[in-house]
């Protein structure tokens, strides 16, 4: 069943006494229509990329910050390769597929483990996991494949797993540290999208292997999450809590893309066990606090930051994982499908009407839930969050294959000792000057901004 809401009639809203004009007409009836509007919207997106010209870094985007101010951390660049990737499967626009395929083998570091040199200074285990699901959609979509010299996608996941499988410690009884190096700001958190990027690769992995060991350590590491109240019984998921206080000073800040690393991970789970009654209920559960939490109007909100748009440059991003991971879920857990697709598709429809901005007239901003009139602010995130939640409309129109594995059709090399090079002394790696060691990744700045009492209120 196709969801049809007033497209073309939505072009021109009257907003106040002046009328505001849609610049996308979206008609979620209509394939070329969703291929159209998702292209253009990637296509905006690409102009911030300029690691294919001359000069530039291939595989990331100008950053990290202060360098530009406006800059992106790194591990959003392996998130929008990730997200190309699906634009691909899902609408076979191939035009990003070559600048995609080399910005991650440049960034796949000395070891082939996804932990470049160039970024130990602000090296986590959530920046490193997003490369290595990354990878995995790329195993899992049969995109195409390196040459034989270098490290198929599923070994690129496998080493971001097996490098990560050994470093929960006994600090809080178990768990994924935020930071990859003890020198790092945060070396002393242990949050839930750190160990939410593990759970998620752990399932995908022993779906697509079969091999049970991985997914042996994803319920290990569920189990610990749950433990220790990062998540509670209604599957709210916050946002992470320090060692010295053996993990109990909760920080209850919930981000969306915790909810989607955990639903698809969930959603795996359930499905490499033959539909299980134990991971249906979880993905029930998960996603019934999703929708509660996260899509007020059926529309996708960032609720810790979207009101006043007080988001940071990564959390801008957020709703990019969410929207993907849902639709993701509903090809492995197929029971959740029509209770997504609405959700999807009202948030699509907005999410249109939110691009119209910028000096192209056409930029997306985060405020979907306020139609056309722009929020006043644009970024790789926001486009990113935008064409997901549009292309993924494509699920009910035509047929979108269903994540491969390797007896069904998955091609991607493996390796299931990968990662073994990895540097077992990160200290190894400590830079010459501590100067700039707070140079963070995904969360620093939620710290930050969490001591200065921006998110205090939140933090029950
Ligand atoms: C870099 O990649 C973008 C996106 O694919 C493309 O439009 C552009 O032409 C490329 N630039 C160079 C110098 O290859
Ligand atoms: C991608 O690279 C291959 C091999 O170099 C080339 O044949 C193909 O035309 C490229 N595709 C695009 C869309 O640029
Ligand atoms: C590391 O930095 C050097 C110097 O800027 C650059 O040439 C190289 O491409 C970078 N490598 C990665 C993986 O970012
Ligand atoms: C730390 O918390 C765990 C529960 O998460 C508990 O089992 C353990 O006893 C606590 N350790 C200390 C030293 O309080
Ligand atoms: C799922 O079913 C397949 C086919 O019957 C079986 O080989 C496999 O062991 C089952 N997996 C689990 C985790 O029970
Ligand atoms: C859904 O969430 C609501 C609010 O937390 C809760 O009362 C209800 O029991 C949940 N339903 C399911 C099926 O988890
Ligand atoms: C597992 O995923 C496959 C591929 O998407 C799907 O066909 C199958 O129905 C799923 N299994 C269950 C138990 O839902
Ligand atoms: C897939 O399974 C086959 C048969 O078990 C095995 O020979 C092959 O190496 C596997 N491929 C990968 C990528 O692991
Ligand atoms: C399963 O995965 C584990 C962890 O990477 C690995 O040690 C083991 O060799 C794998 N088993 C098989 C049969 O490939």
């Amino acid at each position: 069943m196709i969801p049809t809401f007033v497209s073309h009639a939505a072009a021109a809203l009257l907003v106040g006494s002046s009328v505001v004009t849609a610049s996308y007409t979206l008609d979620l009836t209509s394939s070329d229509s969703i291929k159209d509007t998702a292209a253009t919207i990637a296509y905006d997106m690409m102009t911030y990329y300029k690691g294919n010209t001359s000069g530039g870094i291939p595989g990331v985007l100008p950053g990290p910050p202060p360098n530009p101010t406006w800059g992106y951390y790194w591990w959003e660049s392996g998130a929008m390769w990730g997200t190309l990737i699906d634009y691909w499967h899902y609408t076979g626009d191939t035009s990003y597929n070559n600048v995609t395929a080399a910005g991650i083998q440049w960034q796949t570091g000395q070891n082939d483990d996804m932990m470049p040199s160039n970024w130990s200074q602000s090296m986590g285990n959530d920046d490193q996991g997003f490369w290595g699901m990354t990878a995995m959609t790329a195993a899992e979509t049969n995109f195409q494949n390196p040459t034989a010299d270098q490290p198929g996608w599923l070994a690129l996941a496998q080493a971001v797993f097996n490098t990560q499988a050994i470093r929960p410690d006994n600090t809080c009884n178990g768990g994924l540290r935020w930071q990859v190096y003890p020198y790092l700001t945060g070396y002393d958190y242990k949050n839930s999208i750190a160990n939410g990027c593990f759970f998620n690769l752990g399932a995908r992995l022993a779906r697509y292997t079969s091999n049970d060991t991985y997914a042996q350590h994803a319920e290990t590491i569920w189990d610990w999450v749950q433990s220790v109240g990062l998540m509670d019984a209604e599957y709210n998921i916050y946002d992470g809590a320090h060692i010295e206080t053996n993990c109990t000073d909760i920080n209850k800040v919930q981000f969306s893309y915790n909810m989607g690393v955990y639903l698809l991970g969930a959603a795996n789970m359930y499905n490499y066990t033959n539909g299980s009654a134990l991971w249906q209920s979880r993905v029930e559960g998960l996603l019934n606090q999703t929708f509660n939490v996260f899509f007020p109007d059926n529309i996708a909100y960032e609720v810790a930051c979207e009101q006043k748009l007080s988001c940071t440059t990564d959390m801008f991003s957020f709703k990019a994982y969410l929207t993907r991971w849902l639709a993701a879920t509903t090809q492995v857990a197929p029971f959740t499908h029509d209770l997504i697709m609405p959700k999807l598709a009202a948030s699509a429809q907005a999410a249109a009407l939110q691009c119209n901005g910028g000096d192209n007239g056409r930029m997306c901003g985060l405020s979907w839930s306020k139609g056309a009139v722009w929020d006043g602010t644009q970024g790789v995130g926001q486009q990113m969050a935008a064409m997901s939640t549009i292309f993924v409309n494509l699920l009910p129109l035509q047929p979108v294959a269903g994540p491969l594995t390797n007896s069904t059709g998955g091609t991607s090399i493996g390796n299931s000792n990968a990662g073994a090079q990895s540097v077992a002394n990160p200290a190894a790696l400590k830079p010459a000057t501590t100067g700039d060691r707070a140079g963070a990744g995904i969360i620093t700045t939620i710290i930050l901004v969490s001591a200065t009492g921006m998110f205090g209120w939140m933090s029950i």
